[in-house]
């Protein structure tokens, strides 16, 4: 299968790219997960709850759309957000996101 989605993620001042397909992963947070490692990153395992998976939209594709869902509740818990912050684990990998650029934030989540 040819990764032909591309998205670029800065963590703690470092860019990585990151190449994927549609179906390997099944949202941002688990492919940055699998390929980046992040402390305390993605603690309630994308149930949206727990808001460690908080990144910042630097670019996004015309083609993206955000589902709201939880997410509004949860960020509205965290004090670091503004209009760019989501939810890694509410964004789906799908050939829309080909062209994300995202940047994790540096205090995320409330913890448990
Ligand atoms: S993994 Fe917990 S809110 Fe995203």
């Amino acid at each position: 299968m040819e990764r032909d989605i591309k998205i670029k993620v800065r963590v703690y001042g470092q860019e990585h790219v990151l190449e994927t397909y549609d179906g390997e992963y099944r949202n941002l947070m688990a492919l940055l997960y699998d390929r980046v490692y992040i402390d305390d990153f993605g603690e309630c395992k994308g149930v949206g709850r727990c808001g460690t998976c908080h990144v910042y939209v630097l670019k996004a594709p015309a083609s993206l759309v955000f589902h709201d869902g939880v997410e509004h509740t949860t960020l509205s818990r965290l004090d670091n957000t503004n209009d760019t912050s989501h939810l890694a684990c509410q964004i789906m990998i799908d050939k829309n996101l080909d062209g994300l650029e995202v940047e994790v934030a540096e205090e995320r989540g409330y913890g448990y």
